[in-house]
Parts: structure tokens; sequence; C-alpha cells
């Protein structure tokens, strides 16, 4: 898979926390307009990649490149290539939704804060809140005002880790909405997730992460290829995501407790 047009290229990447290896060799590769969704148990590392991705940790070994900069080499260039959304919204609460939006543009310099702050509020179906102290938010709206701030200054990669974590069924539909449409726009986002069926719905491409490697890579319809489909009576029925995941994980983690 060697494109030529991958945004995000990850070779051999390593990271130990002292004797904890956390990474051990990972691969991965994004196409540039992709959703790309990284899976993993807790503490599999998903947030440590990320965060080498951002530039705020340091790998021990391998390679990172993002938009076409060295993460290690050109951070500065990585960092103006990207937004790095957390999983706790980083919004003030006092502040109204526009209000933290201008905030944001002015720090970056941006012209006419009022008008990029009206047109992301609209992307994100926050125009009629906009006006309010984002304190009477919900969580859902919190989110996606933190991800319209994440976009100011249109950055070529996303990163959401865990973007809809402790959000309700409907927010998380709001969230899945709003990151479509950035992949529709051209905006490459990786996320991780621990909701399978937010990869289901909104990933490209799918990577599970386990014991340090990327295990499986592929599209949806690849993953669901790995196991075959169990015929109940005259129903075929497809695995889900959930059933690969666990075949792959689950047999091993059982494994490890032994
Ligand atoms: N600064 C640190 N010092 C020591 N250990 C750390 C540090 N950061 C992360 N770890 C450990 O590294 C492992 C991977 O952490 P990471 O946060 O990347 O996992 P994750 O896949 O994002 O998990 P989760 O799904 O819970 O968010 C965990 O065992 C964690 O405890
Ligand atoms: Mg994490």
């Amino acid at each position: 898979m060697l494109t030529g047009m991958s945004v995000i290229q990850v070779r051999g990447l390593e990271k130990a926390y002292r004797e904890l290896r956390v990474l051990r060799g990972v691969d991965l590769e994004v196409e540039r307009g992709a959703i790309f969704a990284l899976l993993g148990s807790n503490g599999a590392g998903k947030t440590t990649i990320v965060r080498i991705l951002a530039t705020l940790l340091r790998a021990d070994a391998g390679t990172a490149r993002v938009n076409g900069f060295d993460v290690a080499a050109q951070a500065a260039d990585v960092r103006e290539s990207i937004s790095l959304t957390g999983q706790f919204a980083a919004v003030d609460e006092i502040l109204t939704g526009r209000e933290n939006l201008i905030l944001i543009a002015r720090l970056r310099h941006r012209k006419d804060p009022g008008a990029i702050a009206d047109d992301l509020l609209k992307r994100f179906s926050l125009t009629e809140a906009g006006a309010r102290r984002v304190g009477t938010y919900s969580g859902g709206m919190r989110r996606r005002l933190d991800i319209a701030m994440s976009l100011i200054g249109n950055p070529p990669v996303v990163f959401l880790d865990e973007p809809t974590a402790g959000l309700d069924p409907e927010a998380r539909l709001e969230v899945w909405q709003a990151v479509k449409q950035l992949a529709q726009g051209g905006t490459t986002v990786l996320l991780t997730t621990q909701y399978l069926n937010e990869a289901e719905e909104l990933a490209d491409r799918i990577a599970i992460l386990h014991q340090g490697r990327i295990v499986v890579d592929g599209t949806l319809a690849e993953l669901k290829g790995l196991l075959p489909p169990a015929k109940v009576e005259y129903v075929e029925k497809q695995p889900t995501l959930e059933d690969v995941f666990l075949a792959v994980v689950g047999d091993a983690a059982a494994a490890d407790q032994k």
C-alpha cells in the first residue's frame, strides 16, 4: 500500500515507559481524506501513538511522517498540519460557543475571526447555541464545539482521541455527522475508539493495536472476511466487527491471564 498518497506513514514505531514496552514496532499508513480508526483495549497504546504523531511525545525507535513531515525532525511543520482533540473537551464554560471560536481564531492570528466562528457554528449545527454560554451545552454540543475549535486554520490532518467517549447515543450521532463532514471536505481523520460500532459506522480503514503491534489492518469488509460467516438455519449472519475484535484480541488476552 505504498502509494505515496499516504498522509500518515508510520514504520517500526517503538515506545517504552521504563520496562513497559507499549509499542513494539507499529506500522500503519493512512491515505489522504480517509477516516482511519485505531482500535485497541485499554492500555493498548492508542493515545501513545496519537501523542507521538502529534509531536507531544518522542518515539524510542521507528519513523513517523505526517503530511510529509517527520515528527521528530520537522515537529513544527507537523504541528502546522494537524489538530488534536483529546477525550476531554477543552472549551471555556464561561464564554459562549461563538466567543470560544473567536478566541482561538485570534490566538492563531486568523483574519476575520467572527466570520470563521460563524462558518464553523453553521458547519457543526451550533448557530443557535452559538450565543449561549458553553456551560449550558450538552456533552455532544461541547464535543462538537471542541472539534470545531480544532479546525480553525483548516489543518489537513485531524486526530480525534476517543471523540465520543462518555456521550449518549444521540450526541454520538451528532459527532459522527461532524466527523463524516470533515472527511468529505478532504480532511484526513485518525480516530481512536473503544466503540466498535463507531469504527464500523465511520471508518474507511480499521486497525487493531494489540500487544504493541498492529495485528489487523483493513477495510471493514476485509476484517469481516477474516472470520467465516456464521450460518444460522437459512439466514447467513455476517460476523460483526466485535466478533473480529474478540477473535483477534480476546483469545490472546485470555491466554495472557493464564
Ligand atoms: N507517561 C507514562 N508513564 C508511564 N506509563 C504510561 C505513560 N503513559 C502511558 N503509560 C502506559 O502505557 C500504556 C499505554 O497507554 P495509552 O494511554 O497509550 O493506552 P490507550 O490505548 O490510549 O488506552 P485507553 O483506551 O485506556 O485510553 C498503558 O499501560 C499506560 O499505563
Ligand atoms: Mg487512550
